[in-house]
C-alpha cells in the first residue's frame, strides 16, 4: 500500500459519518447522482457495480432502477465508509445490495452489466486505466458512467474557480494531492483523463454538465471493437 493511499483510506474512515451526510444532503447531489444513473442506463435485472460506492449514496437510486430482480455491487478500499454503507443496507434491508472491500482498479468481480464511479476518478493514479479495466469488466456493449468534480470552464463558474481548488485543497486527503503544488490542477487532470477514456472507448454517450460547471457527467455503451483491441494490445 502506498503512503497516498493509506493516507485516503485513514481520512475517509475518521470522516465517514461526515461524508455521508455531505454525500447525501448537499443540495443539488441526489439531482446529480440521478444524472449519472440516466447516464449509465442501467436496465431491470442488471449487475451494477459501483466502484470506490464511498457511504453508498447511490444505492437507493441505483436499487431503483435495477429493481429486485437486480443486483448492486459497491467496491471501496476503506473499512469506515464500508462500515456505514453496510449498516444502511442492514437497516434498510436491502437483499440485493453487497458491498466488498476491494480496490477499484483491479475489481473483486469478473463480470457485470454495467459500472459507474462518482467522485473517484480525481483520486486514481491512473484513471485511463481504471476506466479500460471497468470497460473489460461489462465487456461489449456493456455499459459506464462517471460523474466528477473539476474546474468549471463555464462563464458562470469560473469566478467561483478559486474558491474551488481551496476546498480541494483543505478536503485532499495528506500524502496524496497536498504533495502536487495545485490539488486542484491533479483533479482536472484526471477527469479529463477518466472521461476521454471513457468516449474512446464508448459509444452513445450521453453527457452533462452541472453545478455552474463544476459537475461533469459522461455514460455509454462499451464498443466491442473496443474491448478486443485492448485484449489484443495486453496480448490476452
Ligand atoms: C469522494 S468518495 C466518493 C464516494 C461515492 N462514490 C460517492 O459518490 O459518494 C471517493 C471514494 O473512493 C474510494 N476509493 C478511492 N480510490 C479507490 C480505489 N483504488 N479502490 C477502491 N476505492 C477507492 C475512497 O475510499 C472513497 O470512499
Amino acid at each position: 500500500m502506498t503512503d497516498g493511499t493509506a493516507a485516503t483510506q485513514e481520512f475517509y474512515s475518521r470522516y465517514a459519518t461526515v461524508y455521508d451526510l455531505v454525500a447525501r444532503r448537499t443540495p443539488g447531489v441526489a439531482d446529480l447522482r440521478e444524472s449519472v444513473i440516466a447516464a449509465l442506463d442501467p436496465q431491470p435485472g442488471d449487475t451494477v457495480v459501483e466502484m470506490g460506492c464511498g457511504t453508498g449514496a447511490n444505492f437507493p437510486h441505483l436499487r431503483e432502477r435495477v429493481g429486485p430482480s437486480g443486483t448492486v455491487v459497491g467496491v471501496d478500499f476503506t473499512p469506515g465508509v464500508l462500515a456505514v454503507a453496510r449498516d444502511r443496507v442492514e437497516r434498510e434491508g436491502w437483499e440485493n445490495v453487497h458491498v466488498v472491500r476491494g480496490d477499484a482498479t483491479r475489481p473483486p468481480l469478473c463480470e457485470a452489466d454495467a459500472v459507474l464511479a462518482t467522485f473517484v476518478s480525481g483520486m486514481l493514479p491512473d484513471p485511463a486505466a481504471a476506466v479500460r479495466t471497468w470497460a473489460t469488466l461489462v465487456g461489449p456493449d456493456g455499459r459506464l458512467a462517471l460523474g466528477d468534480l473539476g474546474r468549471s470552464t463555464s462563464p458562470l463558474g469560473r469566478p467561483l474557480n478559486a474558491v474551488f481548488a481551496g476546498l480541494v485543497r483543505a478536503t485532499t486527503p495528506p500524502g496524496g494531492g497536498r504533495r502536487m503544488d495545485s490539488p486542484a490542477t491533479l483533479l482536472d487532470e484526471r477527469l479529463v483523463a477518466a472521461h476521454s477514456e471513457l468516449e474512446r472507448l464508448c459509444t452513445g454517450v450521453r453527457r452533462d454538465v452541472r453545478a455552474l460547471g463544476f459537475a461533469r457527467v459522461r455514460g455509454g455503451r462499451v464498443r466491442e471493437d473496443a474491448v478486443e483491441s485492448e485484449a489484443n494490445r495486453d496480448g490476452t
